[in-house]
């Protein structure tokens, strides 16, 4: 090696430090556009899966389904289309707490839609997008557990959206069980 390339210039030096100071915004920049990124993903997370509607009257599935050992269809009679699209309606609810717990607050708030003649507007916890055609029947007389699709709802004091119901996942175990997989099955 000679002298000259193996000497460290006062002119290499510079240029070393100008290279350093133009990368500080790079790296600043870079440092932000990731806490972005991440803060922006957990919203969005947290915004589709763990944000619970506000319900009209604080019901609970543990008590009913765990505690008390109603089975899911005593108020969920998915095959039928009606109105209410699977949620009970307050005759269901009134059929027991006309007598049972009448006197608790929550009970009393039931009594009242009752005696104004309102259904409970109860917010919707699951919302497929319109384009999507969707129905219970196919899934329950295939043998498939709510859990599979709704996780643990007898252990919840509140209902919350536990799987992602997205494309992937109904596509995913379609291929699994040999069900349709042509676009028409789930789009109109
Ligand atoms: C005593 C009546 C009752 C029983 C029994 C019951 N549910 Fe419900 N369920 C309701 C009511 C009322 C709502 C609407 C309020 C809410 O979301 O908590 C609801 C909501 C739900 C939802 C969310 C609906 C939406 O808005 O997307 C699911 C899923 C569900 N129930 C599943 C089940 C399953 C699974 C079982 C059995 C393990 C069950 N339920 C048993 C009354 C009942
Ligand atoms: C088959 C009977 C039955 C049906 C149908 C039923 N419940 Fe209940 N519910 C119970 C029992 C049993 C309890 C527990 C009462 C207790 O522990 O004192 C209870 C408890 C409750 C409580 C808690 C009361 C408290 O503060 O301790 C609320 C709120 C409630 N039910 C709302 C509803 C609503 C709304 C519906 C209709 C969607 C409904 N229930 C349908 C039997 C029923
Ligand atoms: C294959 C997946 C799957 C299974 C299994 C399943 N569900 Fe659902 N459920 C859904 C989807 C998806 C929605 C949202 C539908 C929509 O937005 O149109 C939903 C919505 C609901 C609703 C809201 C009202 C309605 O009818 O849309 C209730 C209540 C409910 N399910 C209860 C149950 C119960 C009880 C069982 C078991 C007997 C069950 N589900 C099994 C996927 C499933
Ligand atoms: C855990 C498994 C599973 C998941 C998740 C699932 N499905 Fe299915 N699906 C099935 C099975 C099994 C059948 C019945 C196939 C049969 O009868 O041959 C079926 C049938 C259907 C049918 C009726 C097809 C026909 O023409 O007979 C439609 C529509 C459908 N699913 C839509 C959906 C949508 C939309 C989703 C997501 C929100 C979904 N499924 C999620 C297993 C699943
Ligand atoms: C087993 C059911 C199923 C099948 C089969 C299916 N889709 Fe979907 N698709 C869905 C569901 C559920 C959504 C809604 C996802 C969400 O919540 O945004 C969706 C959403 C979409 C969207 C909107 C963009 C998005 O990702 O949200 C497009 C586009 C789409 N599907 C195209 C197709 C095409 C093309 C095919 C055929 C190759 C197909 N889908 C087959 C269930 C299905």
């Amino acid at each position: 090696m000679t002298e000259e390339t193996s000497v460290w210039t006062e002119e290499d030096e510079k240029k070393l430090t100008n290279r350093i100071w133009r990368a500080i915004p790079v790296v600043i920049a870079g440092y932000f556009l990731l806490l972005f990124l991440t803060v922006g993903a957990l919203y969005a997370y947290w915004n589709r899966y763990m944000t619970v509607p506000e319900q009209p009257i604080n019901f609970s599935h543990k008590i009913h389904v765990f505690d008390n050992g109603l089975p899911c269809s005593t108020c969920h009679k998915l095959f039928e289309k009606s109105s209410t699209a699977g949620i009970p309606a307050i005759e269901t609810c009134m059929s027991c707490h006309k007598s049972v717990a009448a006197g608790k607050p929550e009970i009393k708030k039931v009594r009242a839609f009752w005696d104004r003649k309102e259904p409970i507007p109860w917010e919707r916890v699951h919302n497929l997008p319109d384009h999507v055609l969707f129905s219970h029947k196919p899934h329950i007389k295939a043998g498939l557990d709510c859990a599979a699709c709704h996780g643990e709802i007898k252990a919840m004091p509140v209902v919350k959206q536990v799987r992602s119901l997205e494309m992937g996942f109904c596509v995913q175990c379609h291929r699994k069980k040999n069900a349709p997989l042509e676009c028409a099955t789930c789009h109109k």
